[in-house]
């Protein structure tokens, strides 16, 4: 059987020169390899207890409903600016590559609700910061954070001092 990192192919100069873009295309399209990754996702949530599954656009949502899915949680998307129709909270936050905004809806989290927050990687962690800011201003708890990557050298896990992180594959 192959290993999860053996699924995510990695490209050098994409975007921008000097990134190496950690691909889940890859992961994607490959049966075994979603399962993979979903199972792996669900393995490190189990003894958890939680209300509701959060996902950051867009690669968040690819893994954050089918882990909603099959723990029987609800998932709440935490979009780009501009995108939700209804009341929102937002904040700005800086990446790898640029800046950028994000927005939930005020009535997406009941205050006290227990939440999990779902992406495919962490880079600077700046994508990561700004949702707990989110979650917490509708009165939320974040009680874990799983990505399927983290990009060690970038030291996302920085901004998440006092938060219970958990990345299913490393890189140094
Ligand atoms: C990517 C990735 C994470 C974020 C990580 O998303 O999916 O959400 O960057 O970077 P950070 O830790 O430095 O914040 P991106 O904003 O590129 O959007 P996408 O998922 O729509 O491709
Ligand atoms: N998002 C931010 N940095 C990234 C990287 N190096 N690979 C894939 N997605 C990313």
């Amino acid at each position: 059987m192959k290993k999860m990192e053996e699924y995510i192919r990695c490209i050098p100069d994409f975007p921008e020169p000097g990134i190496m873009f950690r691909d889940v295309t890859s992961v994607l399209q490959d049966a075994e390899g979603l399962k993979l990754a979903i199972d792996s996702m669900i393995k490190i949530l189990d003894g958890v207890d939680f209300d509701v599954v959060a996902g950051t656009e867009s690669r968040g949502f690819i893994f954050g409903v089918p882990v909603a899915y099959a723990m029987g949680k609800a998932f709440v998307p935490v979009r780009k600016k501009g995108k939700l129709p209804c009341e929102t909270v937002s904040e700005k936050y800086a990446l790898e590559y640029g800046f950028a905004e994000i927005e939930m809806h005020k009535d997406s989290i009941k205050p006290g609700q227990k939440v999990v927050l779902i992406d495919d990687l962490i880079a600077t962690g700046g994508t990561i910061e700004a949702a707990i800011k989110l979650v917490e201003r509708l009165g939320g708890e974040v009680v874990k954070i799983v990505c399927l990557m983290e990009l060690a050298g970038l030291e996302g896990r920085r901004k998440l001092k006092g938060y219970d992180f958990e990345a299913v594959v490393t890189y140094e």
